[in-house]
């Protein structure tokens, strides 16, 4: 079951969005009598077009699917009927080619203007889906006059879609969905009258939708999603009468939801979540018989939501309208979905009212609740709800009370097949035995309650379960099996996932821990852990990969010889002493390794450097010491070595290895991704940033931090810094530095915070600096600094502190902000950043950034860093949010 968590309501409704392609169609084809040999000129055209593209690998979709997926060309030769080959079909009696359908056949290559393909001209059906075409799509093709069914989806044609095909009058069925398109949705699409399906998902279409969609009165399917368009929806579609399928999702459309929508009498998929829809849900729109499915969750839906009256059945299956801002009840009217498999209302801001749960109860059907986080003053009975339908199997109920100690249970305890069931933020003080006889449950979330005691041995008995989140409760320690033999005889337990910070658990790390064989992600961090880290851990060397004993008590040393498959190990803010052991060298998977706040009396771990993978290095505050030697990082991102005993000078090439600072690498810069954690597990850690400690939640790929600060550094600062091209932090401060500030810092473009305090530089602070525009913060005070302060909005904009107690700094900009102690700079410059303070957890108040230029870059990580709470809680179907380089189907 790995990954369904991954937005189950979304992803199932586009495929089948892809299937109904496959579906449709194509029962033309095939009735040819080999009787008439083609015509010589047609199969020398598709001679000539077969050799304008080679073979390649199957299109990965086509591995996927059962359907006829094989080079078709492969079999087209000299002499035989052409009419015959694979994919071509001819009209019997013309002897015309008149069909073409090579999806799926692996074909490469760029499509050409002069491409052979227009020898062709009786062509009703082309088809070169699941390709790897590429370049634009020949306007050509405009020449097919007779052309019924064009489909080009799953292949890298970019561009403009051709206007030519404005002049394709025949055309029903017209799908490029899949590729790399460029440009707005054509207005001309309205004069294709006969249109029944029209599909344009993922491309990178921008600019409004055309109202004159609203002209192709048989269209059926209609399927924008995954795109970037703008603008509202025009209210004209909603006089495609004879529209079934509608899915815009993922893109920035705003607005209403037409009231028109209500006249869509045959809708059966309407899709459109992830946009920023406004407004209320014309209720007509619930009381079209033939809906199946509205998916308009993750928008900004506000008002009371209103199901409308009427009495024929619905035959709506899933309801998803999470993630708005609806307010008030929760329609009663709500019960009569009777067919509801998934409904998806988290959160509902009932604004403190009682809410009647027994509303759900006729559901009889469903398999996904998800009720997180109503705002109501109701306590919700869990065994009642469990009652309502025996098919669920996703059940979210975080954020609301629960009442877990229904006395039925006891008697007739409920035995259904619950796989995830999310019941952090409920209030419950004792751990829920009610849930010892789900056997089928493979996902808790019951962190952020108040559960005190033990955590129970049956627990591991649940054989299924493969993520526990225990975390922000009061347990004290693990129940032990009574059993003498232990967990491993009872039966081999699949847990991957035991979250576990932020209780009280005391005494030593259970050895119990160790049975899990299956054991990836193991956090038990922010608890009172006392003794050394158990040896036995290492028997989990297969599989662990994400370490976290943060903020414990612990002593001794770190193990040797363990933990080899680790991605992660944090053993921060313990009392770890001793060396690091040096077997570390062979965690060839490593990529975070931080033991900061420990007493760790080592030198510098230089053969670390043989960690290919190694991102994040965190030595900060321990008894490190002696002279950091030249090592070289190659994928590091993050080093803070602060706060130890280092000396020595650095090599004036000290940084010319550190590649991963110079240069993030093309497919990263801007990337989604994050390059650590999981979707169950990320790595957070703190880090001084402008004066102030920041906290990076998740350690994202892009960030970039050197701190070399409060250590005995002597010498010069090496010119090769200014290589580190990516690096948004640097900390040097309070070192012995001397020489002067190197020049070669103006390199640093995207350096956001810069402090060099006190040392012993002397010299002039680098004009160069003033150009760097996005260093919202930098310190130079404590130091031997003379000259001229250089110019430019940075500078203007510092705390006086950052310049004090130097040699003779002068100049515009250093009068501007020293001009007068007791009316400090103007504020305003320090406050423009409220939004990343909701995003990012700051533990002091940030510092802010310069608007305008680092605006959106530095919002580009934070974006990707905030998840509101609720998230990980129910991170089914919520995990594409506003950004979309998703990618599955
Ligand atoms: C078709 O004929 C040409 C020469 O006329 C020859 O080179 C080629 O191999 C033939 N192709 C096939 C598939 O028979
Ligand atoms: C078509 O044009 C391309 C360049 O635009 C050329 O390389 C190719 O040989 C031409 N093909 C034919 C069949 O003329
Ligand atoms: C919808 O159709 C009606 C009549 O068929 C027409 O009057 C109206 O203008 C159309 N609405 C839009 C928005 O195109
Ligand atoms: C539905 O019916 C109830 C009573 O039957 C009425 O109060 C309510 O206004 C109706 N709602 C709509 C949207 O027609
Ligand atoms: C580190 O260990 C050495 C002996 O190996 C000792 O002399 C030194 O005092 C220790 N440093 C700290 C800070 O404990
Ligand atoms: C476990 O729950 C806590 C509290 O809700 C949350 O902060 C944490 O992110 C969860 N852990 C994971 C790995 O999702
Ligand atoms: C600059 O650094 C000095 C010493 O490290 C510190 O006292 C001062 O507060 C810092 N200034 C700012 C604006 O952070
Ligand atoms: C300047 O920095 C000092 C020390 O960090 C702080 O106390 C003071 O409030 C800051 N002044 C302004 C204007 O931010």
């Amino acid at each position: 079951m790995k990954g369904f968590g991954n937005s189950t309501i979304i992803i199932p409704i586009s495929l089948c969005f892809i299937f109904l392609i496959f579906i449709y169609h194509f029962e033309d084809v095939l009735a040819t009598p080999p009787r008439h040999l083609c015509r010589p000129e047609q199969r020398d055209a598709l001679l000539a077009f077969k050799n304008e593209f080679h073979f390649g690998k199957l299109h990965y979709y086509c591995e996927l699917q059962r359907f006829d997926s094989h080079p078709k060309t492969k079999s087209w030769g000299n002499n035989s009927d052409c009419c015959s080959w694979k994919g071509i079909t001819c009209n019997a009696q013309s002897r015309e080619v008149v069909g073409l359908d090579l999806r799926c056949s692996g074909l490469h290559g760029r499509f050409h203007s002069n491409s052979s393909l227009q020898n062709l001209p009786f062509l009703t059906t082309l088809d070169l889906s699941f390709n790897d075409f590429y370049g634009q799509v020949p306007s050509s093709v405009g020449n097919f006059s007779h052309l019924i069914t064009l489909r080009l989806q799953g292949n890298k044609f970019s561009g403009r879609i051709p206007s030519s095909i404005g002049n394709l009058f025949h055309l029903t069925s017209l799908y490029l969905p899949n590729n790399h398109f460029t440009g707005r949705i054509p207005t001309w699409i309205g004069n294709l009258s006969q249109l029944t399906e029209l599909g344009l998902w993922r491309n990178n279409l921008v600019g409004e939708i055309p109202s004159s969609i609203g002209n192709l009165p048989q269209l059926t399917i209609l399927a924008f999603w995954g795109n970037n368009l703008v603008g509202e929806i025009p209210s004209s579609i909603g006089n495609l009468s004879q529209l079934t399928d509608l899915s815009i999702s993922r893109n920035d459309l705003v607005g209403e939801i037409p009231s028109s929508f209500g006249n869509l009498s045959k809708l059966t998929y309407f899709e459109a979540s992830l946009n920023a829809f406004t407004g209320t849900i014309p209720f007509h729109l619930f009381t079209i018989p033939s809906l199946i499915s509205i998916i308009l969750s993750d928008n900004q839906l506000n008002g009371t939501l209103e199901f409308g009256n009427t009495s024929s059945p619905s035959n709506l299956e899933s309801l998803s309208l999470g993630n708005n801002n609806f307010k008030g009840p929760i329609p009663r009217s709500i019960s009569k979905f009777v067919n509801l498999k998934s409904l998806d209302l988290s959160p509902f801001d009932t604004q403190g009212r009682p809410v009647d749960f027994s509303i759900f109860s006729p559901l009889k059907s469903l398999q996904y609740l998800y009720l997180s986080y109503l705002n109501t003053t109701t306590t919700i009975d869990l065994y009642d709800i469990l009652s309502y339908s025996k098919k669920l199997s996703i059940l979210s109920l975080s954020g609301n009370h629960v009442s877990t100690t229904n006395k039925s249970s006891v008697s007739n305890p409920p035995s259904q097949q619950i796989y995830a069931l999310y019941l952090s933020g409920c209030g419950i003080t004792e751990f829920p035995e009610l849930l010892r006889t789900l056997h089928g449950i493979e996902y808790l979330d019951i962190s952020n309650n108040k559960i005190k005691g033990q955590v129970p041995a049956w627990l591991w008995t649940l054989s299924n379960m493969w993520y526990v989140n225990l975390s922000n409760n009061t347990f004290i320690s693990f129940q032990t099996s009574k059993k003498k033999q232990g967990l491993s005889s009872v039966r081999k337990p699949l847990l991957r996932y035991l979250l576990g910070s932020n209780n009280n658990f005391t005494g030593k790390i259970p050895s119990f821990i160790c049975e899990l064989r299956s054991l990836e992600t193991l956090d038990l961090s922010e608890n009172n852990f006392k003794g050394s880290i158990p040896y036995c851990l290492g028997n989990l060397k297969s599989n662990l990969s994400h370490l976290n004993l943060r903020q414990n008590n612990l002593g001794g040393s770190l193990p040797k010889h363990i933990f080899e498959s680790l991605r992660s190990l944090d053993v921060g803010h313990n009392q770890l002493v001793g060396k690091l052991p040096r077997s570390l060298n062979r965690f060839s998977t490593l990529e975070v390794l931080n033991v900061e706040s420990n007493k760790i009396n080592d030198t510098f771990p230089f053969w670390l450097g043989s960690l290919r993978k190694l991102r994040v290095l965190v030595l900060r505050s321990n008894a490190f010491h002696g002279p950091i030697h030249q090592a070289s990082f190659p994928q590091l991102r993050i080093i803070d070595i602060s706060h130890n005993h280092f000396d020595g000078t650095l090599p004036s090439n000290y940084f010319s290895k550190w590649t991963a600072m110079s240069s993030l690498g093309k497919n990263e810069v801007g990337s989604n991704k994050m390059y650590m954690g999981d979707t169950y597990y990320q790595d957070s850690m703190v880090l001084m940033n402008k004066g102030v400690e920041m906290e990076l939640v998740r350690i994202l790929k892009i960030y970039t931090a050197i701190d070399f600060s409060g250590n005995k550094f002597e010498g010069e600062i090496p010119k090769s810094i200014g290589l580190m091209k990516e690096l948004l932090v640097l900390n040097f401060a309070n070192n012995v530095f001397t020489g002067s500030i190197p020049s070669s810092m103006g390199n640093l473009k995207a350096l956001e915070s810069l402090d060099v305090s006190q040392n012993k530089l002397s010299g002039e602070i680098p004009q160069e600096l003033g150009e760097l525009s996005f260093l919202a913060y930098m310190n130079f005070s404590h130091n031997k600094l003379t000259g001229l302060v250089p110019g430019g909005t940075q500078f203007r904009t510092q705390n006086c502190s950052s310049f004090e107690d130097n040699m003779g700094l002068f100049g515009p900009s250093f009068d501007e902000v020293c001009r007068d102690i007791h009316t400090p700079p103007s504020h305003q410059q320090y406050e423009t950043k409220e939004e990343d303070e909701e995003v990012i957890s700051w533990i002091a108040a940030a510092i802010g950034f310069i608007p305008g230029i680092s605006f959106g870059f530095t919002i580009g990580y934070i974006l990707l860093s905030y998840k509101p709470k609720w998230w990980f809680m129910n991170p089914f179907g919520r995990n594409k949010r506003r950004w979309r380089s998703t990618p599955t189907h």
